[in-house]
């Protein structure tokens, strides 16, 4: 978390550096922060809260016009977020400043040492440190680039680190150690950014960079070195999305235009990749028939929405492959000796490949010997980049914080992947691949009708805005539908909400069953067998006096003389179901969001890439 942007070039360095913060805030908006080189002085303004508090300081304290800037958009981890906490932090002398993503693991023990030695420091937080660490290294090691690369030595921990000195105008160097950080190389200018969408707008011209290296940009020149110093090799890429792609596009909120998008992601990251006779083609997967062919067990690993997807993909992998497949928490899994051995294949999920815990969870998978897949929506991030083999979801940037069409696409291209081991094994599934070839293909479109009929939806949000709880139920893949429903209305909402498995609702959760409790109930097609059992449990909740919304497809009345609500659904084969199912429980989220008044796409303690453990 924490978005970082540098700029060298002949824009006003504070334009440029602030409209990219305003494109990163996704990342954390504790507090914002700006340090500028001109007329050999380092100027920084910082503001806790959101951008706007930065730029209303701006207005009343202008800062001297500069072509050399940094600025940071933080999610506070060491230290409270208040001015004195934000970044930039700065030298004693004032003449360097330093923004930082990471935690600095061994801060305590460096700021113990540089108290010791006399020096003052300002804030709580882990980075200030390394202002000083620089400031000294800097008496011995006179370049800024070379100082920063000694003191990245004695650094541990995860950072991206970005600096400036009042003595070099037009320079900005950067490390980065488990944190992401791309440049972008434009005409004369060159930017530094945690991610791509903070320079879409002046160049689509990318360099990925690697783990431990330092890269040095002037308007000219981009100097990419290892902490040792020797030259690094890069991959250069270029971003096909457009500024356009991360704007609001006419819709109040990300949230709802990203809602909105769904039909055209779940299109876009089927193009190309499935025939109409059901066979599947992974060009870029990178994983050869001979490994499919012995792989013994799957075990998907990812966070948050991710896991979600994850949860729903095991059933139509083990359905239609028939290897057992094992879904577990990026944050839990390595702490508990997994067994993985070569003929394991681990499937990290993740919308913006840079999430610490799922990284941290595929390294450990890799170190035990087993290939690591990423399922990923942001080319050239850092998880795709360390994985055996990557299947890229094509949802476009996703900006609001609560994941949406990143979901949808991240359980289709798990569907992709699982027919494409299907049919590299030759399972009994074959014969079913045309007929499921279709139904995916359908699904762009039976979203369109969901998206057609929200008005339903807002009005229950509407009515239930003083509820306290919220329950959701389902079973099968309509569960994990459920736990998606209750984190969004969680996320976005801060309500208290749970998803269980139907199920399970005997063995202990309708004791929480109480006069108007509302509880929603994701209902599989008529002709699946869990249907008429969770039509019982949609009676069991009412005659105990729950509220009910029931989600049920077209044509099925079985359901009409126990719902106080009734969303419909297209009709589609149950493993299809979530793509449509999940919909209307992000509609319900952001519209209760919406009408309590709070901020959906930028929800409170949140930010939507978790770049810390
Ligand atoms: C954060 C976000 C969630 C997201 C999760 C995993 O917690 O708030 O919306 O699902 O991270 O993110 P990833 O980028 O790995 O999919």
């Amino acid at each position: 978390m924490c978005g970082i942007v540098g700029y060298v070039g002949p824009q006003q360095a504070q334009n440029v550096v602030i409209e990219g913060l305003r494109r990163l805030e996704y990342r954390g908006y504790d507090s914002a922060g700006i340090a500028i080189v001109s007329d050999q002085a380092i100027q920084t303004r910082k503001k806790a809260g959101k951008l706007a508090n930065l730029e209303a300081e701006l207005v009343d304290s202008p800062i001297s016009p500069s072509h050399t800037g940094i600025g940071h958009t933080r999610w506070a981890t060491h230290g409270a977020p208040n001015d004195v906490n934000a970044h930039p932090h700065v030298s004693e002398d004032g003449t360097i400043a330093v923004i930082h993503n990471g935690i600095i693991e061994n801060f305590a023990m460096l700021r113990d040492k540089l108290i010791a030695e006399g020096v003052t420091l300002r804030s709580q937080t882990d980075t200030e440190v390394v202002a000083h660490l620089l400031s000294k290294q800097m008496k011995s090691t006179p370049g800024l680039a070379d100082a920063l690369r000694e003191v990245c030595q004695v650094l541990t921990g995860a950072f991206t680190l970005v600096v400036v000195h009042a003595d070099t105008p037009d320079v900005v160097v950067a490390a980065r150690r488990n944190s992401p950080l791309v440049v972008g190389r434009g005409d004369g200018e060159n930017f530094l950014a945690s991610d791509v969408a903070a320079f879409i707008a002046h160049t689509r011209n990318a360099i990925e960079l690697g783990q431990d290296q330092i890269v040095e940009i002037t308007p000219n020149s981009i100097e990419v070195t290892d902490f040792y110093g020797k030259p690094a090799e890069f991959t250069e890429y270029e971003v096909t999305w457009d500024a356009a792609a991360a704007e609001k596009g006419g819709f109040d909120l990300f949230m709802l235009k990203e809602i909105a998008e769904q039909p055209k992601a779940v299109a876009d990251t089927l193009l190309g990749r499935i025939d109409k006779s059901g066979k599947v083609t992974l060009a870029d997967l990178g994983l050869d028939d001979a490994f499919l062919k012995t792989i013994d067990k799957i075990i998907i690993t990812a966070c948050g929405t991710a896991y979600h997807s994850g949860l729903i993909a095991k059933y139509a992998i083990e359905h239609w492959t028939r290897i057992p497949c094992e879904v577990e928490l990026a944050s839990e899994f390595r702490y508990r000796d997994p067994i993985l051995t070569p003929t394991t294949l681990v499937v990290a999920i993740s919308q913006s490949g840079e999430t610490m815990d799922t990284l941290m969870a595929m390294r450990y998978a890799r170190e035990q010997g087993a290939k690591v897949l990423a399922i990923c929506n942001s080319n050239g991030s850092t998880i795709p980049r360390e994985s055996d083999a990557v299947i890229y979801t094509h949802a476009g940037p996703e900006i609001a914080v609560a994941s949406t069409k990143a979901f949808l696409t991240q359980i289709v291209a798990c569907y992709l992947f699982a027919m494409y081991l299907a049919q590299t094994r030759g399972t009994g599934y074959g014969k079913d691949a045309a007929t499921v070839a279709l139904e995916l293909s359908d699904m762009p479109s039976m979203i369109d009708l969901v998206l057609d009929t929200t008005e339903g939806v807002k009005a229950i949000a509407k009515e239930l805005i003083d509820k306290q709880s919220v329950l959701f139920l389902g079973r099968s893949v309509g569960f994990p539908v459920a736990l998606e429903g209750a984190l969004k209305l969680k996320e976005l909402a801060y309500m208290h909400a749970e998803g269980f498995a139907a199920g399970e609702l005997k063995h202990g959760p309708i004791a929480l069953i109480e006069d108007g409790i509302p509880v929603f109930v994701v209902v599989p097609p008529q002709d699946d067998e869990l249907h008429d059992k969770i039509v019982s449990n949609i009676q069991e909740v009412r005659a105990r006096g729950a509220l009910t919304i029931v989600l049920a497809e077209e044509g099925d009345e079985s359901i009409n003389e126990f719902s106080d609500h009734i969303i419909r659904l297209p009709k589609c084969p149950a493993l299809m179901q979530p793509l449509v199912a999940t919909v209307p429980l992000q509609i319900f989220s952001c519209e209760m969001a919406t009408v309590k008044g709070y901020d959906v796409d930028q929800p409170r303690n949140l930010a939507k890439s978790v770049t810390v453990e």
